[in-house]
């Protein structure tokens, strides 16, 4: 036993257990011996306490507002960085020379194309699918496309996969909206930037040149960086549990956009717009502050609370300032902006929300600056899915790399019937 084990003791036995060090945050306990020791499993419904891996992408200190992504603190990264540079910082852990983000850049242009099938597929989606479903399984299907290339154990086929996702994305995103509201399908315009190129897929129509808004990439292309990684939330689990069963990237990701997709994760941006819509006036915040914090209502502030963030999410706090900024140099005037602040305000003032420690997250500005750039608030969780997809797929890799890996199995408190007899149908 080493003087930093941890020891636990039962009626029954005295276990002692391993403290794994990490280079920041918590030491964790490992349990690894204690159902074999003991015979106890543990008990942490949520995991709320429980690390799942080791990993070296992310960083978050919930207590203090902290986000480093490979250790690069996030205002930075906000400030002097743009989402494809964060893109190979989260794959390949250092930032990139000159030379290798040329390279980085050339390969993600080259893979933009998505097979002309794909359109067939999902001109198969009745007109009014949500582009969440659509992105969803167009990236599922995805798999299909790429079977020759899904060997899992070979380093430079996980990377062709990673590029491909990153580039493929925009480009299955704007064609799910463009075939939910009609319009023709675009094709990637590779002398665009990847934020450039995607707004274009999204907006330009054959009858009209677009004149692509310098302000509105610039944001998008913030929005990007803030979303790209945040350790092992749902939708990254997610993915690390299928990707441990040994299932091909694409499919694991898939399941990450499906994870993603909820208002308790990524959905929440666009249940925020929805929230502050129906909120509608400021004389409202009140009732909506009330009903919140009424537990039989059902109803949470949509964009308040974080599982890790006790204190202001980082992230948060730079989208806040930069809604102002975007509506200003949009020209846009929005009333749901000036909701959202003195909602902010009034429950930051509030004894419940202090007590439970609920701050603005990421999700609770973001909308707003979308709703500013013209994207539809089918969109929204779409547009988080588009960042996202850097940090899934570099858990992926990583997961992959990480020597020991096992399939994510975890176990339960069974509270079902106890043995009994079959009784057959005519005696019942
Ligand atoms: N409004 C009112 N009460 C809340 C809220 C909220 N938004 N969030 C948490 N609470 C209360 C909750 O009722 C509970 O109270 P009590 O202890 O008295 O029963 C307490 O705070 C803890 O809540 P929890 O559900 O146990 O906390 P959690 O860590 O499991 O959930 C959360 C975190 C983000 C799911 C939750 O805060 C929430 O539902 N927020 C609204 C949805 C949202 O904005 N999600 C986006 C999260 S950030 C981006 C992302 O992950 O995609």
């Amino acid at each position: 036993m080493s003087s930093n084990d941890v020891t636990l003791t039962t009626p029954d036995h005295s276990v002692s257990l391993p403290l794994v060090e990490g280079t920041q945050g918590p030491s964790c306990v490992d349990v690894a011996p204690l159902y074999r020791e003991t015979g106890h499993f543990t008990f942490d419904p949520g995991f709320a306490a429980t690390a799942a891996c080791k990993s070296a992408i992310t960083f978050i200190d919930g207590e203090k507002g902290v986000l480093l992504y490979r250790g690069y603190p996030i205002e930075q990264l906000a400030e002097k960085s743009r989402f494809l540079e964060v893109a190979y910082l989260l794959l390949e852990g250092e930032l990139p020379t000159p030379a290798q983000m040329h390279t980085f850049e050339d390969k993600v242009t080259h893979h933009t194309m998505m097979h002309e099938s794909v359109k067939n597929f999902l001109h198969g989606f009745h007109y009014d699918a949500h582009p969440m479903a659509m992105l969803c399984a167009s990236v599922a299907s995805l798999s299909a496309f790429y079977h020759d290339t899904n060997d899992n154990a070979d380093p430079a086929q996980r990377k062709l996969a990673a590029i491909r996702l990153i580039a493929k994305m925009p480009t299955l995103a704007a064609a799910a909206y463009r075939y939910s509201i009609g319009w023709p399908i675009r094709y990637p315009r590779n002398n665009l930037e990847y934020v450039d190129r995607f707004l274009h897929m999204m907006f330009e129509v054959p009858s009209e040149p677009l004149e692509l808004n310098p302000v509105a990439a610039k944001a998008l292309d913030l929005l990007f960086i803030l979303h790209a990684d945040h350790e092992q939330n749902a939708s990254t689990s997610t993915v690390r549990l299928v990707g441990s069963t040994g299932a091909n990237p694409y499919a694991s990701v898939a399941a990450g956009i499906a994870a993603l997709w909820g208002p308790a994760h990524g959905g929440a941006n666009e249940a925020v717009l929805k929230m502050l819509t129906e909120i509608g006036d400021a004389k409202n915040i009140g009732k909506a502050v009330a009903r919140a914090k009424d537990k039989n209502s059902g109803f949470r502030l949509m964009g308040f609370g974080h599982r890790v963030y006790k204190n202001f999410d980082p992230r948060a706090k730079i989208i806040r300032g930069m809604a102002h900024e975007v509506l200003d140099e949009l020209g846009v005037d929005d009333p749901l902006l000036d909701i959202a602040m003195k909602l902010e305000e009034v429950a930051l003032k509030d004894d419940y929300f202090i007590e439970h420690k609920l701050y603005p997250n990421v999700d609770f500005y973001s909308g707003i600056i979308y709703k500013a750039l013209k994207i539809p608030t089918s969109m929204f969780t779409v547009m988080f899915a588009i960042a996202r997809t850097a940090g899934w797929i570099s858990h992926w890799i990583e997961q992959h790399e990480m020597p020991g890996g096992r399939i994510g199995r975890p176990r339960q408190v069974y509270v079902g019937a106890t043995p009994r007899a079959f009784v057959a149908l005519d005696k019942r």
